[in-house]
């Protein structure tokens, strides 16, 4: 097992199986895990530890969780006093760990666990139960890409595809976590792509967005070129050594840049069409990002570093194309929108705290004309 940073360790998978065996499971555990937990090879591990006392396996849960899959998991828990939760998979597996860790406990007057109601009431007001003190949480992220092993927020999908929200707290902070290459290595090609361009969009966004600093520019750059390098080897089953490694290390250095200062208009636009029109969040917020470096060139004159790691593959779209070849092609049409879905989309585009984090402001009418510029 070597160390990465601070409280994030690379190990390989029989290093973490036995880490599972002898430390996780002596204590009360919920494990979050969905089912294909069996591409890992972990799921006999977790069904015999799931029928000793003290272990919950949480295992059926959407790619994109809502308010739904956390009531569920409510529901499981119970009232069961767990001390650690693991949350073993993509970012749906990490996030949902962490609505958990916010909501748990969480009593309404006169029911134990809280209505679907109660509990979009309880995120929309950030009404959150500090449970750090009394549960540890580990993460280990089976997909390259939401860097959700390192920051403080979750993102929840509206169960009747109306919004999106964010679950957000200091506390919400993984304290261990495992990067494990192995772990990646049969993630399906659409997978490996959209994750990994959404790590890109996250480090692209840490690094103009208003929030920004020179040491995130620093982590930014450093996932940029790793993924512009790594990505299309990976999605071409590459046999080049250290693929897998060095795109979970980018993803995990592309989260702690994003960590401080949060994304931008790539993100904002990219909500309304995953939760509108189910466009992978990977492939969602890169639609927009050639145009939007674009933009943000004129507010951002050091940018030229970032768009300079694009410039053997000719510019961010050709890599963007190369990437995706065979996959799908990175086009609004692709998923059936057409220029009268665009006015719905802009509606829901300007998300908080997000799009007036573009160093550039955005009118409706430019997004409108990005929007068109994407059918
Ligand atoms: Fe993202």
């Amino acid at each position: 097992m070597r160390k990465f940073k601070d409280h994030i360790f690379i190990c390989d998978k029989s290093e973490l199986y036995t880490l599972l065996q002898e430390s996780f499971f002596q204590q009360s555990v919920i494990v979050m895990s969905e089912q294909s937990s069996r591409r890992y090879g972990f799921d006999s591990l977790l069904k015999q530890l799931s029928k000793q006392n003290g272990i919950i396996w949480i295992s059926s849960f959407s790619p994109n969780p809502t308010q739904a899959d956390l009531k569920k998991s409510l529901e499981q828990i119970g009232s069961f006093p767990f001390h650690h939760i693991l949350a073993i998979g993509g970012g749906s597996a990490i996030d949902l760990a962490k609505g958990i860790l916010a909501l748990y406990k969480k009593k309404e007057s006169h029911t134990e666990i809280p209505s679907l109601k109660a509990i979009t009431k309880y995120i929309i007001e950030k009404n959150y139960v500090d449970n750090s003190s009394l549960i540890s949480f580990t993460a280990v992220p089976t997909t390259a890409g939401t860097g959700s092993e390192v920051t403080s927020w979750a993102t929840f999908w509206d169960v009747n595809s109306a919004a999106k929200y964010s679950i957000d707290a200091p506390w919400l902070v993984p304290e261990s976590v495992y990067l494990v290459p192995e772990l990646t290595e049969t993630l399906p090609k659409r997978l490996t792509a959209s994750t990994g361009l959404d790590a890109l969009s996250h480090a692209m966004e840490a690094y103009w967005a208003k929030a920004t600093n020179p040491a995130v520019k620093e982590l930014s750059l450093e996932a940029v070129k790793k993924i512009i390098y790594y990505l299309p080897l990976a999605v071409t089953d590459s046999t080049e050594p250290n693929v897998r490694e060095e795109l979970l290390l980018a993803a995990c250095t592309s989260g702690l840049a994003f960590s401080q200062t949060r994304t931008t208009a790539c993100h904002s636009i990219s909500y309304p069409l995953t939760y509108l029109y189910h466009i992978e969040h990977g492939f969602a917020v890169a639609l927009t990002l050639p145009q939007i470096a674009a933009i943000n060139q004129q507010a951002v004159p050091d940018i030229e570093q970032l768009l300079h790691c694009f410039v053997t593959y000719g510019g961010i779209s050709p890599w963007l194309q190369t990437v995706c070849r065979g996959i799908t092609p990175l086009r609004l049409s692709s998923w059936g929108i057409t220029e009268a879905d665009i006015p719905k989309i802009v509606e829901h585009a300007f998300t908080k705290g997000r799009m007036d984090n573009n160093p550039v402001p955005l009118t409706k009418q430019d997004v409108t004309q990005i929007l068109l510029r994407c059918l």
